[in-house]
C-alpha cells in the first residue's frame, strides 16, 4: 500500500479533506438553513468546543456554524485569556477517549463553569460535568455502540424544544451516569442508559449521545436549540458578514503592500483570490502556471474568470514545455511529483522576481488543516501547514508574510463565501483534483500524445457524470490512461490501442474511499463514447477497488 503522507505534493485546493461535511450534507438530502440578514461584524458571538480528543469534535464545530453561529475547537486546555477575544456565548464539551475517574483524565477547566454562560457535555463531555460537579460514573462493563431510542421525561427542555416525545439517537460510549450531580435532573432516558440526558437550571446539560453525527437525524434541531434558545446567539455568521469583515481585515493587514497568489483552478485558491482582490485591487497579483497536465478547457475557463470577468491582474505563464521536458522518460510515480512539485516551485519564482518588491503571499489554508495540525500552539500549526502546499518553501525564502483569509472556514463555507463573491458554479463545486494533475493518471511515461488521449476521455467522463447530475454527489470521477494496449477490433481492422479505466468513488475524508455504484447505463454510455470518440482507445474498465488497498490515484 502507498503511503498517505509521503507520495502527496498536495497544492491548496488539494486540501479538500474537509470536503466530507459539505458532501456529506448533501447526500442526506439536509436542507441550509436560510441565511438571516447580515449583522454589524462588531457583534460577533463564539460557540466555544471545548475538544478531548473525539473523532467527532470538528463535526460538533461544523453543525454549530451550520446554524450560523460563529464556533471555534480549541484544545482542551486553553487558557481563559485565549477564549474572552471570541466573546464566547456558549461552550460544548466534546467527546473523548479518556474515563473522566482517571487521575491523568483531560477535565474542563474552572472557567467553564465560573463563567455562568451554557454548557452541553457531549458523551465523555457529560461525564467530565458528572464527574467534576459531583456526580457519579460507572466504569463501563457495558459499552453501549449503535443507534437507540431516547425517551424524553419532560415537554419543556429548551434543548428539545419542537422535538417529538421520543426519538432515535446514536451512542457510542463505554462509562455511563449512575448518579447525575446535586440539582440535575434526568431530562431522557433509553434502554440502556438510565440517564441520558441531564441538566441544570444554570443551562448545563449533558448529552450521552451523539448529537452531532447524521444518524441522530434531529441532531440539527438540538444545536439549533442550544445555540438559540439556551445562549441566545443572533446567528450572524453568515457568507456576506465573513466577506464584509475580510474585506477590512485584508485592507488593514496589508496597507499599500502587494500581494501574490498562486492560482490553481480549484475553489480555495480561487476565493482566497477574489476576497483580496476586493480589499486590496490591483495590489495583487495571482500567477496562474500552466504546467501542461491540465484538463481540457481549464487553463482558459480559468483566465476568462479571473482575467475577464473578475478583470484581476493575472500573469498566465504557459510552463507546459518545460514540465512536460522534464517527464520525459519518468515513469515512477513518486519521481513525477518531485519533479512537478519542484519545476513549480522555480517558475512560481521567477515570475514573482518579476515583480518587484512583494510583500505578502496568500495561501487557501482551511480550518480543518488548522485544527489538525494545532493541537498545540499557533506556531507548530502554521510550520505544519506550510509544508503542506506547493508553495511551501517560497515565503522564508522570500521574505514573505503569510496572508490566509480562509483559516478559518470549512471546505463547505467556502464554497458558499465563493458563490457570495459570484465566482461561477464550476470553480466553486469543483470535485478535487491533484496538484500533479494528469501526470499522476497516466501510468507510465507522460508524453503529448497520451495527455491527449486522457484529456478526451475525463471529458467524457465528466460530461456524462454531469448530465446523470452526479458531479456533487461524487467525492471524484475521472478517467485513467492505464499503460496497456490491447487488442480489438474496429470495422474490419484488428486494433491494438489503450484501455482506459474509469474511477468513481465516494469518500469523506480522501483517506478512505468506496467505488461508486455507478448505474450500468451510465458506465456504457460512457464507455461506447470514449471508444467511439477518442483515438487509440479500444477498451473500457471500470476500477471497482475500495481505498484501501488501492488508492483514488492510480499512480
Ligand atoms: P490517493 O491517491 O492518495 O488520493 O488515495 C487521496 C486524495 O489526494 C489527491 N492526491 C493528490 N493531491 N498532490 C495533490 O495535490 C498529490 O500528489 C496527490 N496525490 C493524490 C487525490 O486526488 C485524492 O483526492
Amino acid at each position: 500500500m502507498k503511503n498517505e503522507q509521503s507520495h502527496r505534493i498536495p497544492t491548496t485546493d488539494d486540501i479538500e479533506v474537509s470536503t466530507y461535511l459539505g458532501i456529506a450534507k448533501e447526500l442526506h438530502g439536509e436542507q441550509a438553513t436560510p441565511e438571516p440578514k447580515p449583522l454589524p461584524p462588531k457583534e460577533r458571538e463564539t460557540i466555544v468546543v471545548i475538544d478531548f480528543g473525539s473523532q467527532y469534535s470538528m463535526l460538533i464545530a461544523r453543525r454549530i456554524r451550520e446554524c450560523h453561529v460563529y464556533c471555534e475547537l480549541v484544545p482542551w486546555d486553553t487558557p481563559w485569556e485565549k477564549i474572552a477575544p471570541l466573546n464566547p456565548r456558549g461552550f460544548v464539551l466534546s467527546g473523548g477517549p479518556a474515563s473522566a475517574y482517571n487521575p491523568d483524565a483531560p477535565l474542563a477547566l474552572p472557567y467553564i463553569y465560573d463563567k455562568h454562560l451554557p454548557v452541553m457535555g457531549i458523551c465523555y463531555g457529560m461525564q467530565v460535568i458528572t464527574h467534576q460537579l459531583g456526580g457519579q460514573i460507572s466504569p463501563g462493563e457495558k459499552h453501549e455502540y449503535g443507534h437507540a431510542i431516547l425517551y424524553l421525561n419532560t415537554e419543556d427542555c429548551p434543548l428539545f424544544a419542537s422535538l417529538p416525545p421520543s426519538f432515535p439517537v446514536w451512542m457510542s460510549h463505554g462509562d455511563q451516569i449512575l448518579d447525575a450531580p446535586p440539582d440535575f435532573k434526568t431530562l431522557a432516558y433509553t434502554d440502556n442508559s438510565p440517564i441520558a440526558v441531564m441538566g441544570n437550571d444554570e443551562g448545563i446539560f449533558g448529552l450521552q449521545f451523539h448529537p452531532e453525527v447524521v444518524h441522530t437525524p434531529v441532531g440539527k434541531t438540538i444545536f439549533q436549540n442550544f445555540v438559540y434558545k439556551v445562549c441566545s446567539c443572533q446567528g450572524n455568521w453568515t457568507s456576506a458578514n465573513f466577506i464584509a469583515e475580510n474585506i477590512e481585515k485584508i485592507k488593514e493587514q496589508v496597507g499599500d503592500g502587494k500581494v501574490i497568489c498562486a492560482l490553481s483552478g480549484g475553489v480555495d485558491s480561487a476565493v482566497t483570490a477574489t476576497l483580496i482582490h476586493r480589499g486590496i485591487g490591483n495590489n495583487l497579483t495571482c500567477i496562474f502556471i500552466n504546467n501542461g497536465l491540465l484538463r481540457r478547457q481549464e487553463p482558459e475557463r480559468v483566465l476568462n474568470t479571473f482575467l475577464r470577468n473578475l478583470k484581476m491582474n493575472v500573469t498566465y505563464v504557459d510552463a507546459s514545455e518545460r514540465f512536460l521536458e522534464r517527464l520525459k522518460g519518468v515513469t515512477d510515480p513518486e519521481t513525477k511529483r518531485h519533479i512537478i512539485g519542484e519545476e513549480f516551485i522555480k517558475v512560481f519564482e521567477e515570475e514573482a522576481a518579476k515583480l518587484g518588491k512583494v510583500n505578502f503571499l496568500a495561501q487557501g489554508t482551511l480550518y480543518p488543516d488548522v485544527i489538525e495540525s494545532s493541537s498545540a500552539s499557533e506556531t507548530k500549526a502554521s510550520a505544519t501547514i506550510k509544508t503542506h502546499h506547493n508553495v511551501g518553501g517560497l515565503p522564508a525564502r522570500m521574505k514573505l508574510s503569510l496572508i490566509e483569509p480562509l483559516r478559518y472556514l470549512f471546505k463547505d463555507e467556502v464554497r458558499e463565501v465563493g458563490f457570495a463573491l459570484g465566482l461561477p458554479e464550476d470553480m466553486t463545486w469543483r470535485q478535487p483534483f491533484p496538484g500533479p494533475g494528469l501526470a499522476i493518471r497516466i501510468v507510465g511515461e507522460v508524453t503529448r500524445e497520451r495527455l491527449e488521449i486522457l484529456r478526451a476521455a475525463d471529458w467524457i467522463v465528466m460530461n456524462e457524470i454531469k448530465k446523470a447530475k452526479l458531479y456533487r454527489q461524487l467525492w471524484q470521477s475521472f478517467a485513467v490512461l492505464t499503460g496497456i494496449k490491447s487488442v480489438g477490433v474496429t470495422g474490419d481492422y484488428r486494433s491494438y490501442a489503450y484501455t482506459i479505466a474509469i474511477r468513481a468513488i465516494n469518500s469523506n475524508d480522501a483517506m478512505t474511499a468506496e467505488w461508486a455504484h455507478l448505474p450500468y447505463d451510465l458506465l456504457g454510455r460512457i464507455s461506447d463514447r470514449i471508444v467511439n470518440e477518442v483515438p487509440n482507445v479500444n477498451r473500457v474498465v471500470y476500477d471497482i477497488t475500495n481505498k484501501p488497498p488501492a488508492t483514488i490515484e492510480w499512480e
